[in-house]
């Protein structure tokens, strides 16, 4: 069984899905550490509460974001971690970590990529007037936003929607896609 880690910087919804999905034997691997830039993230929370060991990695402690990387990379190679789950990471991984885990790093984005990159691709789809938004989930390269797709779900914005709404409908989305994803991606490494 492939092992892998989940990296959130704040709420951890998509952590939550996937501890969700792993408790009812729907993701074939094992959630082995959940790593956070952020130690008043509330995914650690959500990790402490179903067993899952945490890594806090403080990024005023390096010197960069090389250095940072180097130091999560040593804890995920004592963890024997195969592949790496970004939910929510606020931070651009160093060339040296995608180059390290390359193909094996996945990210969830709340939009059609290449369309509305970016921290704030939700709100930017809805004022944009776009009919249509979505999720994408794709392997991470050294760009951000940015490496080849692997799934992709479309979702229509309604008139009635509000920017709280069309949140509330994406997050459900991403909830119902990345576990399924997650599956996939490593049932794939397995072959
Ligand atoms: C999600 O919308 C995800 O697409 C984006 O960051 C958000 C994280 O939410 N990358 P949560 O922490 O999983 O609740």
């Amino acid at each position: 069984m492939k092992r892998f880690a989940v990296f959130a910087s704040g709420n951890g919804s998509n952590l939550q899905a996937i501890i969700d999905a792993l408790k009812k034997k729907k993701i074939a691997a094992e959630l082995c550490v959940v790593v956070s830039d952020n130690k008043e993230a509330f995914a650690l929370t959500r990790a402490l509460k179903a067993g899952i060991p945490t890594v806090v990695v403080d990024p005023k402690a390096f010197k960069d974001r090389t250095a940072m990387d180097r130091a999560i990379i040593k804890e995920l190679k004592a963890f024997h971690v195969d592949f790496v789950v970004l939910a929510g990471y606020m931070r651009i991984l160093s060339p040296d970590f995608v180059k390290t885990f390359r193909h094996k790093i996945l990210n969830i984005h709340p939009a059609l990529l290449p369309s509305f990159k970016g921290a704030h691709a939700i709100k930017d789809a809805f004022t944009s007037g776009v009919s249509s938004t979505g999720v994408t989930v794709h392997l991470v390269d050294e760009k951000v936003d940015h490496g080849p797709v692997i799934a992709q779900e479309a979702l229509k914005i309604k008139k009635a929607d509000t920017l709280k709404t069309l949140e509330a409908r994406i997050h459900r989305l991403e909830h119902a896609m990345y576990p399924k994803i997650v599956d996939r991606f490593a049932r794939k490494l397995s072959l």
